[in-house]
Formats: C-alpha cells, sequence, structure tokens
C-alpha cells in the first residue's frame, strides 16, 4: 500500500472560513474525509502547523520512509531557506501544491523555496490541487 501524507503550512487550518473567494467554503476536514473514501487503497495521512520548525521535523520524520509528500507550505513557501533545504535533504519526492494560482497574486507569492527541490508543481485548481498530486503518485 502507497503511503502518502499531505502537509499543510500556516494558516490552512482556517480552510473553509479564511478568504473564502480564495480558498473557497470547504473545510480541509471535510474534503480530507472525501478524498480518503475515494482513494482507499492508499494510506493518506494529513499533517498540519502553523509552526515552520514542525514542519521542517515533520518532513524529516516521513522524508525518508513515506512513498509520497503533498506540500502546501502556505506562505512559508515564499520565506523558508530552512523548509527548502529539508525538501533538498530528504529523500521521499515532494510535490509542492497551491490551492490559489500565486502567479497571479501579488509579486511575493512568486517566490517559491520548495519549487526547485519538488518534484512537481500544481497549483491554481482549488482543493482539486491536492487530488492532482495525489494521482500522480498512482
Ligand atoms: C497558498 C498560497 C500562499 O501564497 C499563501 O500564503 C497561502 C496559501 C495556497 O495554497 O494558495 O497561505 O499556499
Amino acid at each position: 500500500m502507497k503511503k502518502l501524507i499531505i502537509i499543510n503550512g500556516p494558516n490552512l487550518n482556517l480552510l473553509g472560513k479564511r478568504e473564502p473567494n480564495v480558498y473557497g467554503s470547504l473545510s480541509f476536514t471535510e474534503f480530507f474525509k472525501t478524498i480518503k473514501d475515494k482513494y482507499p487503497a492508499i494510506s493518506l495521512e494529513h499533517y498540519q502547523s502553523n509552526v515552520e520548525g514542525e514542519l521542517i521535523n515533520k518532513l524529516q520524520e516521513v522524508g525518508f520512509n513515506y512513498d509520497g509528500i503533498i506540500l502546501n507550505a502556505a506562505a512559508y513557501t515564499h520565506t523558508s531557506v530552512g523548509i527548502g533545504d529539508t525538501v533538498k535533504a530528504i529523500e521521499t519526492p515532494v510535490v509542492e501544491v497551491h490551492i490559489s494560482n500565486t502567479f497571479s497574486r501579488e509579486e511575493f507569492r512568486h517566490q517559491s523555496f520548495i519549487s526547485p527541490n519538488a518534484k512537481g508543481v500544481i497549483l491554481g485548481f482549488g482543493l482539486q490541487s491536492y487530488e492532482l498530486a495525489i494521482q500522480s503518485f498512482l
């Protein structure tokens, strides 16, 4: 059974309440339940933290024994050399995901410290971005 994990960064615990015009009105918990039901043949986990170091700890913990990591580092995408270094250091392939099309937004969102070491990047498809990332590992 393939072992995948979705790792979400800061403020993504507020999905459904946070700027619904940008991020939609579904909570991640609701979305995750539908996706778990849809892909029963995969072991799919979810981890969320608002704390940069905790995201790094989790990436290190899973980064040598899972089959794939789907990472939405949220705002840390654009600022964190530390998370970028971790993505480079670990062995498990990382697919970078964003709900919104970061390139159609403010210029500071065009920069990513994750992308250079990601297997691929999926963005702009709403929560479906996560599902497309899952499918990329099947
Ligand atoms: C985001 C885009 C980031 O720029 C932003 O800081 C987020 C969410 C997205 O999924 O669209 O928090 O990663």
